[in-house]
């Protein structure tokens, strides 16, 4: 039958998350707790104590989706659990959480990879959206374009050659000085509204390269030299800084996102030509992953999009930084057609995997 419910578990960087996913797209809870805080103050994450914020809120994070969506343990059709790509330590916590709730209640598992479920989410939210599609999935440690040709068959046209689009938000973010209680990304995307966006001159990254990759350690050299040269004085936060300091530092902000988010659009302008040689059907790119809820990389891609004659399909903010939803989501998917693991041993001991 398709009647399933799945829990997903999500602990695979900074986010803490659980959520139970009906398989008709009905989202019967979201919990999602975050380590802004604790990364606001050390500047950045370290594995040990990334792993130790996880372990503190897990039991608590799954207790609290199971009794929002009124769903008890032996309800569940199966449990869903990031297993990659992310820190080893951090990805534990949530398999050994999965495990003891399987192993406990009998349940078969599906281990989720973590940038399938930001592009795969995309089909809950869009009902429409079929196989083949095309996949531009941007975050803080990930940038990736892929032709989904089906389930668990994906063409990877494009990545990066060493930091994904998000690192570059955070590290501008750091640098300009703005509050980090929330990620960079949103607090850049805020600032650079106040800015010109032409009057710091950056070069958009790998213009001679004529493929799909993308480069973004470059573009942050840039913004720092940008920063120095104009005497911005990092140290003081933004809100103590004067009008001229901070229109200073929107303009960077500005200037940065608009070349960061050209070097996007460029790519998926040509990777659009790439596929629709090996799928002339494709009618969808999704725009996934935590910078795809920046507002104006949404209305630059849907311009790119559209010029090309596709469709724009980006899941809701909520759904498109790291949460629970698309890893249950996806377990739906893979359950459907049989891709699960059978219930692990009860009485496995915790410390085993
Ligand atoms: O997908 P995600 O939540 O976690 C990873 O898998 O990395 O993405 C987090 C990244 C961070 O770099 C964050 O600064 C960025 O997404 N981000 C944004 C925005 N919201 C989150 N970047 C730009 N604009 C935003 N509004
Ligand atoms: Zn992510």
């Amino acid at each position: 039958s398709d009647n399933l419910v799945i829990l997903g578990i999500e602990t695979s960087c900074d986010d803490t998350a659980a959520a139970v996913v009906r398989s008709n797209g009905e989202i019967l809870s979201q919990v999602v707790s975050s380590q802004a805080d604790l990364l606001a103050r050390y500047g950045g994450v370290a594995p040990k104590m990334a792993e130790e914020a996880h372990a503190q809120v897990i039991d608590k994070v799954v207790q609290e989706a199971l009794d929002k969506a009124n769903v008890k343990e032996l309800d569940l059709s199966a449990v869903a659990v990031t297993i990659g790509p992310g820190l080893s330590l951090c990805l534990r916590v949530g398999v050994q959480k999965a495990r003891k709730i399987a192993g406990s209640f009998n349940l078969p598992m599906v281990g989720v990879h973590h940038m399938e479920a930001h592009a795969l989410v995309a089909r809950l939210t869009e009902q429409e959206l079929q196989f083949p599609f095309m996949a531009l999935l941007i975050s803080g440690g990930h940038n990736l374009l892929i032709l989904a040709r089906d389930l668990g068959q994906y063409v990877q046209l494009g990545t990066t050659i060493d930091d994904a689009i998000g690192e570059a938000y955070d590290k501008t973010a750091k640098w300009l000085g703005l509050d980090l209680r929330r990620s960079g990304g949103p607090a850049v995307e805020e600032l650079a509204r106040e800015g010109d966006a032409e009057s710091v001159k950056f070069s958009v990254p790998m213009k001679q390269h004529k493929d799909c990759n993308f480069s973004y350690a470059g573009l942050k050299t840039q913004v720092r030299l940008a920063i120095e040269s104009r005497n911005v004085s990092t140290e003081i936060p933004i809100s103590s800084a004067s009008s001229e300091d901070r229109s200073s530092r929107a303009d960077i902000a500005a200037s940065f996102q608009r070349v960061a988010v050209l070097h996007l659009e460029e790519r998926c302008e040509r990777a659009v030509e790439w596929a629709l040689k090996i799928e002339p059907s494709i009618k969808y790119l999704v725009v996934s992953g935590g910078v795809a809820s920046n507002q104006y990389v949404r209305a630059r891609l849907n311009q790119v999009v559209k010029k090309k004659g596709l469709e724009l399909v980006c899941p809701p903010p909520s759904l498109c930084t790291d949460n629970g939803v698309m890893i249950a989501w996806t377990g739906i998917e893979h359950f459907r057609v049989g891709r699960f693991d059978p219930p692990p041993p009860a009485d496995e001991a915790e410390d085993t995997i």
